[in-house]
């Protein structure tokens, strides 16, 4: 599988010109997964075929050949072997297509093709469903939208300058409808993924867009090189414990002189410690936070951190030394997770933010089950960490260790997800009140 940039939106949101333009630009190949849909659409028109008469249907998907080209820069659709680009976007087709792409058996057709077209190249592909079921795990998800009426505006200048025959009413409510038939189908139905990034384009220019995916592609595409480094484990050695036992130690130091790093509960840590192994779970202050909990620990701490951090080179080796665990954040990274679990089953001591993200509970933010999850399944105790100070230079940082929560209570058969929830909200409860508990 190549490298895979999946777009969603709605129509009119500029998906189709900025996947094009993007495309040049990266040299990735680009699909427009709509024209596929058309493509059905027309055939199904032409062989004049009832919509609900599957067993044609699936005949036609039997003899479909779809070919989306490249002819001297331009886009060009072939229907087995003929160029239908033009007519794949007449009215016919326009008003068809949408309840066509809803059929099921289409559906699951389409999305086998457009997986098979990743398989030998670089793709940027967009539609209605990429993120979410063709490529759920793309390296990069973007959802782009705009407001209706700004959305039609578009469309109807884009319609006037080629001399199509509407009036901006029609063109909205037309929008309007497509939205809803989108929203609401059965299966592909348009949604924003939770790990997508959404890029509202109302009051940004075109180039704007383009540059801010740009920006979003380039990262990921450095990430996706260094991913056999970031997920390289350095085996423990000797040297390996001694440098890290150094490096340790100066961090310490560092940090001695520039906050006044106070330290409560340790005893906690213990306590938790004789049943084996345990999850620390702190608020999330900044980016330097961790490295003063790994520090300041007697025991070795393997923090998880979101993989793309590891892109800087210093940074990278800090965390090989510290034997963090990469992992993707809102995808499933099933490897991060059993990474996770291995350190659990070790015994070992793993520390997991549970808001996600640096000061995720004041961004509103809603707590992640992940730490709880792990707990839950490996019936290991969390030790809640509340972290106050701001990491000023010379301030007062305080780190204060909670008594461990035992999870089992949470080990419910049937209600994991209610139970995961529970068991997360009790831990970010004692993380807010360990960082408000006055000494
Ligand atoms: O993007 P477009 O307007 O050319 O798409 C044509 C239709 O196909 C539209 O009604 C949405 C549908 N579609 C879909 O259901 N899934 C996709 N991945 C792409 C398009």
């Amino acid at each position: 599988m190549g490298f895979i940039v999946a777009i969603d939106g709605p129509a009119g949101s500029g998906k189709g010109t900025v996947t094009e333009i993007l495309a040049k630009r990266l040299k990735l190949t680009s699909i427009d997964t709509g024209a596929m849909y058309r493509c059905v659409t027309l055939s199904i028109l032409r062989n004049k075929v009832e919509l609900d008469d599957i067993k044609k249907i699936e005949e036609i998907l039997d003899n479909i050949n779809i070919e989306l080209l490249k002819e001297n820069g331009n886009q060009v659709v072939k229907l087995n072997g003929e160029d239908v680009s033009k007519e794949i976007r007449d009215n016919p087709v326009n008003k068809m297509v949408s309840k066509v792409s809803a059929i099921k058996e289409i559906r699951t057709k389409m999305v086998d093709l457009q997986r098979k077209m990743a398989e030998t190249q670089d793709v940027i592909m967009e539609g209605r469903d990429i993120t979410t079921v063709v490529f759920p795990n793309a390296d990069v998800k973007i959802y782009m939208d705009a407001d209706l009426e700004e959305r039609a505006k578009r469309r109807y200048a884009q319609n006037q300058a080629k001399n199509i025959q509407c009036t901006y009413e029609e063109v909205l409510e037309d929008m309007r409808q497509r939205d809803e038939n989108d929203k609401n189908k059965e299966v592909g139905a348009l949604k924003i993924a939770e790990d997508a990034i959404v890029i509202d384009s109302t009051n940004l220019t075109q180039k704007q867009v383009v540059r801010k995916i740009e920006k979003i592609i380039k990262k990921e595409k450095k990430v996706k090189k260094l991913e056999p480094k970031i997920y390289w484990e350095r085996p423990e050695t000797k040297r390996k414990e001694v440098v890290r036992a150094i490096t340790k130690s100066v961090l310490r130091g560092i940090y001695k002189i520039f906050y006044r790093v106070e330290i409560t509960g340790e005893e906690n840590k213990d306590k938790a410690g004789e049943k084996g192994g345990y999850i620390i779970c702190p608020n999330h202050v900044n980016y330097i936070d961790a490295v003063a909990i790994v520090v300041f620990s007697k025991e070795r701490i393997r923090f998880v951190a979101k993989h793309d951090l590891a892109r800087f080179g210093m940074l990278r080796w800090l965390e090989h030394l510290f034997d963090v665990i990469p992992i993707k954040r809102n995808t499933q990274d099933l490897e991060g997770m059993k990474r996770c679990l291995k350190v659990l089953k070790n015994n070992e001591v793993l520390a997991i933010f549970p808001e996600g993200t640096r000061n995720g509970l004041e961004k509103n933010g809603k707590a992640k089950n992940g730490a709880a999850f792990m707990a839950i399944r490996t019936g290991k105790q969390v030790v809640p960490v509340g972290i106050s100070g701001t990491f000023k230079l010379f301030s007062k940082v305080r780190i204060n260790y909670g008594t461990p929560i035992d999870m089992s209570k949470y080990k419910v058969k049937g209600k994991e997800k209610e139970c995961q929830e529970l068991a997360t909200k009790e831990i970010m409860d004692n993380i807010v009140m360990l960082t408000n508990e006055k000494k």
